[in-house]
């Protein structure tokens, strides 16, 4: 069953749990991602960032991608979305991650995903507001929810992390929302995206409460999305260590304060570090545990990318060699069906456990009773 992004995160809402949205970079992974919300019967949100799409649209330099390999990227993350929907009970959205110009919604919309963020963020207000308005305009046309950006959300290097300045103000939050005619708002409390977010965390979670408590007075209905959040399981990290990688300075945001925000009125929380960090981790593992996997031609030049990269947590540099495995999830043998298989079962333990504890489980056919309404 494929839904745009309101009925999920209006059931959050009300619910008082959250939705997670998990980025994915493979086929494989949405399988994953349908597998063990079906079994949690946990409503689905599925996230594509611009990249993600260049890489599904063939680019195993992904990086350098354009706006005809996202076009491409798109349309295969589409159709392949809407044929998984029409095999499962469980809502699902797919949505584009931090899309940054009006061509990539416009691809991801003609494409077939259901809800789309445009971040214009690192825009000047008035730019921030004009654009994303316009994205409203265009995708509501199609029945597409928006998410729109406000306030600076540290990143791994696009932006330093600061203290004070670049929290989401609420006041200029509801002008923004009064303006661009958005459905959800991306917000900048504390948290940071990647893996390196801080010993220790502590969310301003008064911004939250101050936009909600806002957004009631006014009868407005739009939901709080936190970026930036994955927890950074430090035994991944040190699995990762062990099995010949080198990641230092990791930190994540502690459950107990994703917890506390969705007491605040969080809705929808992204999370893309801890599935790249598992993948990654069954990646390096499998060379310990089987001495041989790598030896044989079909795998063997992931190993010497793992080996490579020693500081990389992002699968998609290590998968590289087996973009049919990526794109198509085409395999050429038995080595390339484990290697897809580890992507599936790191992907699974991410999810399962954060759809745990966002209390998602069970929440699907609550989702279902409001989108038949
Ligand atoms: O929040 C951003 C996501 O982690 C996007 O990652 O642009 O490397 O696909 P990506
Ligand atoms: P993480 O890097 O914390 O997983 O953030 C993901 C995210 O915000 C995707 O939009
Ligand atoms: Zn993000």
């Amino acid at each position: 069953m494929l839904a745009n992004g309101i009925p999920l995160l209006k059931t959050a809402d009300k619910n008082g749990y959250a939705q997670a949205a998990f980025n994915v970079n493979t086929l494989e992974q949405i399988n994953a991602a349908v597998e063990i919300h079906e079994a949690l019967r946990a409503p689905l949100f599925i996230q594509g960032a611009q990249l993600s799409n260049a890489f599904l649209g063939g680019r195993a330099d992904f990086k350098k991608g354009s706006i005809e390999d996202i076009k491409r990227g798109a349309n295969l993350l589409g159709k392949y979305v809407s044929k998984k929907s029409e095999q499962t009970d469980i809502p699902m959205v797919l949505h584009l991650d931090h899309g940054k110009s009006f061509d990539v919604i416009k691809a991801c919309v003609d494409g077939g995903y259901t809800s789309v963020m445009i971040d214009g963020s690192s825009l000047p207000y008035d730019e921030n507001v004009a654009l994303t308005r316009k994205v409203s305009d265009y995708a509501h046309q199609y029945d597409v929810s928006v998410e729109g950006e406000l306030g600076v959300i540290a990143g791994v290097e696009d932006h330093v992390f600061s203290q004070n300045s670049t929290y989401t103000n609420p006041l200029k939050a509801l002008d923004f929302i009064k303006k661009t005619k958005i459905d959800s708002l991306a917000v900048s409390y504390g948290t940071k995206h990647g893996a390196n977010k801080g010993k220790n965390v502590k969310l301003r979670l008064q911004v939250i409460v101050a936009i909600k408590e806002l957004l009631l007075g006014e009868g407005l209905d739009v939901n709080i999305v936190s970026h930036g959040s994955s927890t950074i399981p430090s035994y991944i990290v040190a699995e990762i260590n062990q099995y010949g990688g080198d990641i230092s300075g990791s930190g994540g945001i502690p459950i107990d304060q994703l917890k506390r925000a969705i007491k605040c009125g969080v809705n929808k929380i992204n999370i893309d570090s801890d599935i790249r960090l598992a993948c990654t981790r069954n990646m390096r593992e499998i060379s310990y545990l089987n001495l041989n996997f790598y030896q044989h031609d079909s795998v063997s030049a992931i190993f010497d990318l793992l080996s490579k990269y020693p500081h990389d947590i992002d699968p998609r540099t290590f998968l590289a060699p087996v973009m049919p495995m990526v794109t198509e999830n085409k395999t050429t043998d038995k080595y390339q069906d484990q290697l897809n298989k580890l992507i599936n079962l790191g992907t699974k333990e991410i999810m399962g456990s954060l759809i745990v504890q966002f209390g998602m489980v069970g929440k699907a056919p609550l989702v279902k009773e409001n989108l038949e309404k």
